[in-house]
């Protein structure tokens, strides 16, 4: 992935910051977009801590809810890095509540992060990418977009809206030698499944056929392989990694 620019948003989480070494040791130039509520120390002490390990990580802020926010990340990316060759629409936050109890505020901030994420990062990056008539976008659904879950009405909901975003939008720009796929995880060993209530989380685990939750590194591997200009012929598809626990 020589001379190739990546844009993970929610690159500082466990998932994104697992994605970004993995494109970094591929040779990929990677910028980790974060929000950490404003908190830029708390980025570049990221930033810092990724180095010490070996990675170059470039970093910017963004609110992946708002429209104007992205368009400032992608112009900064844009005059600072040559344009964008891969996307990773990694940014998600679970409010997890039985709908009978759901707020308004967890139904919109779900739907907002999780799925109008999809359209204002994309939407600032597809006309370069169009133009270079090259591009990888990766979207992160879940399992739970595919079979439902309990408590999350909300988040289903965004996770199975996006992989309709990535098929119709895989075909609008396939003759373009831009890709888009989803990812959808399965359970994986991050701060969103660890505030998962104990008790809840391990029956969870215990309808894993491979008997664990997934690791952030599992997921980035594949990432990795969709991401490669050799995945070409991929588009428009759904790469599940849930270690068995819902086969379709
Ligand atoms: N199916 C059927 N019934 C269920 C159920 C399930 N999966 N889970 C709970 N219930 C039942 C309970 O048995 C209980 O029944 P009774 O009232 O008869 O005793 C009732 O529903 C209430 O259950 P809770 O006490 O759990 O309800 P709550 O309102 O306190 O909590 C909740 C609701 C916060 C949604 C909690 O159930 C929960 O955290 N569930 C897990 C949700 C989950 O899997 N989130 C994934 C987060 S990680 C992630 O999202 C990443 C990813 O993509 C995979
Ligand atoms: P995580 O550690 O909580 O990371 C989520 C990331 O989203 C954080 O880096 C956060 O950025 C970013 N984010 C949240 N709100 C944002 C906003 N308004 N603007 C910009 N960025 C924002 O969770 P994770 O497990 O790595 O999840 C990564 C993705 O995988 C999510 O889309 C999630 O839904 C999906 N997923 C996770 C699992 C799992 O089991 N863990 C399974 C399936 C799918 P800051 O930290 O900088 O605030």
């Amino acid at each position: 992935m020589k001379n190739k620019t990546a844009l993970v948003t929610g690159g500082m989480g466990g998932i994104g910051t697992a994605i970004c070494q993995h494109l970094c040791k591929q040779g990929a130039t990677v910028v980790a977009s974060y929000n950490r509520g404003g908190d830029h120390e708390a980025a570049k002490a990221w930033q810092a801590e990724q180095l010490q390990q070996g990675f170059n990580i470039a970093i910017r802020y963004v609110d992946v809810a708002d429209f104007k926010s992205c368009e400032n990340l992608i112009n900064a990316i844009n005059t600072e890095f040559n344009g964008i060759d891969i996307l990773i629409n990694n940014a998600g936050i679970t409010r997890d509540a039985q709908f009978s109890k759901m707020t308004p505020e967890e139904w919109q901030a779900v739907i907002s992060i999780n799925l109008d994420s999809m359209f204002n990062v994309t939407r600032h990056v597809i006309n370069a990418m169009l133009e270079r008539k090259y591009g990888r976008i990766i979207n992160i659904s879940s399992i739970n977009g595919q079979k439902g879950q309990f408590g999350q009405t909300n988040y289903s909901a965004a996770k199975a809206g996006i992989h309709g975003f990535t098929k119709a939008l895989a075909q609008e720009v396939a003759r373009k030698g831009i890709t888009v796929n989803t990812i959808s995880p399965g359970y994986i060993e991050t701060a969103m499944v660890m505030s998962v209530a104990d008790n809840i989380r391990e029956k969870i685990v215990a309808q894993i056929p491979v008997g664990r939750l997934g690791k952030p590194e599992e997921v980035a591997r594949a990432v990795a392989f969709l991401a490669a200009e050799e995945s070409g012929f991929i588009t428009g598809s759904n790469l599940t990694i849930n270690g068995g626990q819902y086969l379709i």
